[in-house]
């Protein structure tokens, strides 16, 4: 509730004039909060409220809020030359250095970087210089791109597309044509109801099964997230299944698309989370953390073989935004970067991660903790009613929304889909605020136990 005459004029002049993305009306009619300033892992709302964010911002602060030295950055850079756009021949010095370090940094020969300006418009661009690549190449009817079900890869239609999520996509059928979807890596909810241990690598071999049913020369590209995100929880794809999957592509001359929007740039505990399998796509997408909640931008990382076919004499690629590889966004980032490599943050989030792991999993010892999942500084706990048979928790009771609200009373912004409760928060927490993160999960998944009477 409004604690003063200002915040609740804010909240009726947020209702009326603000369409919120995603927007969940029974939220907001309970209570819309309004930030207004954050520090660290720590934000603030209009009334003064503190919140433990556990969630860096929709995944994005990760190097915690409020760092005065990508300000500095910024309004230097906006003193010399705010923006000019990365069109045709035409580039700015901040544009440069970030491709460059980024060459530096990504795996395999990953060293070109086209600029975007979020993670649904690097999804689309990786798409679309997929599709080009061929058609150039007069190999237009290697057309057809190959998603996973319950991936997430962006709002725009194609990114949508070959998003694997039906519910984002119903109201806007029909979608983009040539999209089709091959099984997740979800084991603890296999479709085909196996266990990791002796199931083969069943989900490489429905890989190869689509696209074997799709004809191997129609299909231009396979898009995946390496670790599914928050929507199902960050389970983490088993032994061999990335490496199968690149041997596949390499096999049927398709291109590997990593979408690591959500779960790159440190969020694993290496920068990269194709890293930990020693596995290097053809393009890789980037946004969210890779410039620390800062200011909005995306990249799309693939290879001098692949982006000199669109430059050479005579050729373009058909796309294009124009806010794309921003000067401003740039300086930001190669601060960010500066920030990550400074501080060891990449290092820090592999060894918080590790605690936060080894903590949660004692949280088995409640009965509706059915699997506790991720790596790094991305984990999930899925609820269930009953452990031996995963049977879901009747979805009226709202019980991960139950668990979410009490937190957020309480002063902790936690997000949860349904019965999955995620966290992802900056790599720069501390042993303490780790420690009352845990504690009033705790406090709340147990309160959920009692008010639910399980
Ligand atoms: C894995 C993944 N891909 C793509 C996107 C789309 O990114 P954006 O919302 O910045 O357009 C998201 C956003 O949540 C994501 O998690």
């Amino acid at each position: 509730m409004a604690q003063n005459r200002e915040a609740e004029e804010l909240i009726e002049a947020a209702k009326k004039y603000v369409w919120t993305n995603l927007s969940e009306y029974s939220d907001i009619e309970k209570e819309p909060k309004i930030f207004v300033k954050g520090a660290g892992c720590y934000l603030v709302d209009v009334n003064g409220k503190r919140y433990l964010d556990t969630f860096a911002s929709l995944l994005t602060t990760i190097s915690g809020h409020h760092r005065p030295e990508i300000a500095e950055a910024v309004q230097k850079q906006m003193a010399q030359l705010e923006f000019f756009p990365n069109y045709h021949d035409c580039y700015t010095v901040p544009v440069i250095k970030l491709a460059e370090k980024l060459a530096q940094l990504a795996p395999g020969d990953l060293s070109v970087s086209y600029f975007v300006n979020d993670g649904s418009e690097a999804c689309e661009s990786a798409i679309k210089m997929a599709k080009q690549y061929f058609w150039q190449r007069g190999e237009s009817s290697r057309n057809k791109i190959i998603g996973r079900r319950y991936s997430y890869h962006g709002a725009t239609l194609g990114a949508l597309s070959a998003t694997g999520l039906p519910d984002f996509a119903e109201p806007f059928h029909p979608l983009v044509p040539g999209f089709t979807h091959a099984m997740s890596t979800w084991c603890y909810h296999c479709e085909l109801d196996l266990e990791p241990s002796s199931c083969g690598l069943a989900c490489l071999k429905n890989m190869e099964q689509v696209i074997l049913g799709e004809k191997p020369e129609t299909v231009a590209a396979i898009i995946i997230d390496p670790i599914p995100g928050s929507n199902i929880g960050y389970p983490i794809p088993p032994d061999g299944y990335l490496q199968g999957l690149r041997e596949l592509c390499d096999k049927y001359g398709i291109f590997l698309i990593f979408d690591e929007i959500q779960v790159g740039f440190g969020k694993t505990g290496k920068l990269f989370a194709c890293e930990n399998w020693d596995v290097t796509p053809d393009f890789m997408c980037l946004a969210k953390g890779f410039t620390g909640g800062y200011l909005p931008m995306g990249a799309v990382l693939t290879t001098p073989g692949i982006a000199d076919e669109f430059r050479r004499p005579g050729k373009d690629f058909r796309h294009g935004f124009t806010f794309s590889g921003h000067p401003t966004v740039a300086a930001a980032v190669l601060a960010h970067i500066e920030i990550i490599e400074r501080e060891n943050l990449v290092e820090r989030a592999a060894a918080m991660g590790k605690y936060l792991k080894e903590r949660l999993e004692q949280f088995y010892k409640y009965p509706i903790v059915g699997d506790i999942r991720g790596m790094g500084m991305i984990l999930a706990i899925e609820l269930v009613a009953d452990r031996k048979t995963k049977a879901p928790l009747d979805p009226k009771l709202n019980v991960g929304t139950w668990i979410r609200d009490y937190c957020w009373e309480h002063g902790m912004i936690l997000r949860n889909n349904g019965e999955i409760l995620v966290i992802a928060p900056a790599f720069t927490m501390t042993e303490e605020e780790a420690d009352k993160m845990l504690g009033l999960m705790e406090q709340a998944i147990s309160g959920a136990i009692e008010q639910f009477e399980f």
